[in-house]
C-alpha cells in the first residue's frame, strides 16, 4: 500500500514558510551578493519572455520581495501586476519597495501557490522566479499556475538548473555547494540553514527537459525553454491550451 504524500508536503510547507519568514530582511542583499547581480538580468529576460502587453493582467506567484513583479511592471508599465506569496514578511518588504519605487503596478496578495486565491483563467501571464522549486508538490504547483492562466495566456518559470559544460559545472558546483551556503547562512543568520537548503533543492529539481514535460502534462502547450548564463538558470515558457476549460 502506498502511503499518502501529504504529511511530507505539510512538513515541507512549514519548513519553507518559516525559513523565508526568517531570512526576509536579508533576502535582497543576499540575492544580489550571491548571484553577482545576475539575478536582475535573469528577471528582465523572464519579463520579456512573458510577452506581457499593455492592458494585460499578470500574476507573479512566490513573488517574495517583488523583484520579478517589478521587472514585469518595468517591462510593460501599462499592465496590471499582482504579486502573491504565502510569507507576509516577504510581501511587506515588496510593498515598501513598491512605495519607494513610486512607479508601476504592484498589488501584493497573501496566498499559497498550491491554492491560489483566484478564479480560473484570470490572468494573461503567470510567472514564478526561484519559487516553484520550494512548493511542496511541484506538479500541483504548475497545474495551479495553468489553472489561473487564461486559454492562450502564458505561464513562465525562471529556475536554477545545472550547467551542462563539465568545466563550468565543476566551478559552479564548488561555489554553489561549498561557498554559497557558508556565506548565505552566516549573513542571513538562518537557523534553518536556508542557504544549505538552496543547493540541495536545486540538485533535486528536475532538469529542463523533465520540467518541460511536466508543464505539458499540466495542460500547457508550445512549451520551450531558454538556458541563460551558461545554463545556470532556465526560463520555461508554456501557453495554456486554447481549448482548456472547454472539457466536460
Ligand atoms: C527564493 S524566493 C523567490 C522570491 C522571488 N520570486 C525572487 O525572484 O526573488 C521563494 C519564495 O517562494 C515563496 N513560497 C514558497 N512556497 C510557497 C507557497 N507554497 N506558496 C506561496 N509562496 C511560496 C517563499 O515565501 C519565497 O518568498
Amino acid at each position: 500500500m502506498t502511503e499518502s504524500p501529504l504529511p511530507d508536503e505539510d512538513l515541507k510547507r512549514e519548513f519553507v514558510h518559516s525559513m523565508f519568514a526568517g531570512i526576509a530582511h536579508r533576502y535582497d542583499l543576499l540575492n544580489s551578493l550571491l548571484s553577482a547581480r545576475f539575478d536582475r538580468r535573469w528577471r528582465r529576460f523572464t519579463a520579456k519572455a512573458s510577452g506581457l502587453r499593455a492592458g494585460m493582467r499578470a500574476l507573479d506567484i512566490c513573488s517574495g520581495t517583488g523583484d520579478l513583479a517589478f521587472a514585469l511592471s518595468d517591462y510593460c508599465p501599462g499592465a496590471t501586476v499582482i504579486a502573491s506569496d504565502f510569507v507576509h514578511e516577504m510581501l511587506a518588504i515588496g510593498a515598501a519597495k513598491s512605495l519607494k519605487r513610486g512607479r508601476g503596478s504592484y498589488a501584493p496578495v497573501l496566498g499559497d501557490a498550491l491554492d491560489l486565491p483566484f478564479a480560473d483563467a484570470q490572468f494573461d501571464v503567470v510567472t514564478v522566479a526561484f519559487g516553484i522549486r520550494n512548493v511542496a508538490n511541484l506538479k500541483a504547483g504548475i497545474a495551479e499556475m495553468a489553472r489561473v492562466t487564461r486559454p492562450g495566456g502564458r505561464a513562465v518559470i525562471l529556475e536554477f538548473t545545472e550547467p551542462r559544460s563539465p568545466i563550468l559545472r565543476r566551478a559552479y558546483m564548488l561555489y554553489f555547494t561549498r561557498v554559497l551556503p557558508k556565506l548565505g547562512n552566516a549573513i542571513s543568520g538562518s537557523g534553518h540553514g536556508a542557504y544549505s537548503y538552496l543547493p540541495a533543492s536545486v540538485l533535486r529539481f528536475p532538469g529542463p527537459d523533465e520540467l518541460a514535460d511536466m508543464m505539458r502534462a499540466c495542460g500547457l502547450v508550445n512549451v520551450q525553454y531558454h538556458l541563460r548564463t551558461g545554463g545556470i538558470v532556465a526560463v520555461h515558457i508554456g501557453e495554456r491550451a486554447v481549448d482548456a476549460g472547454r472539457a466536460a
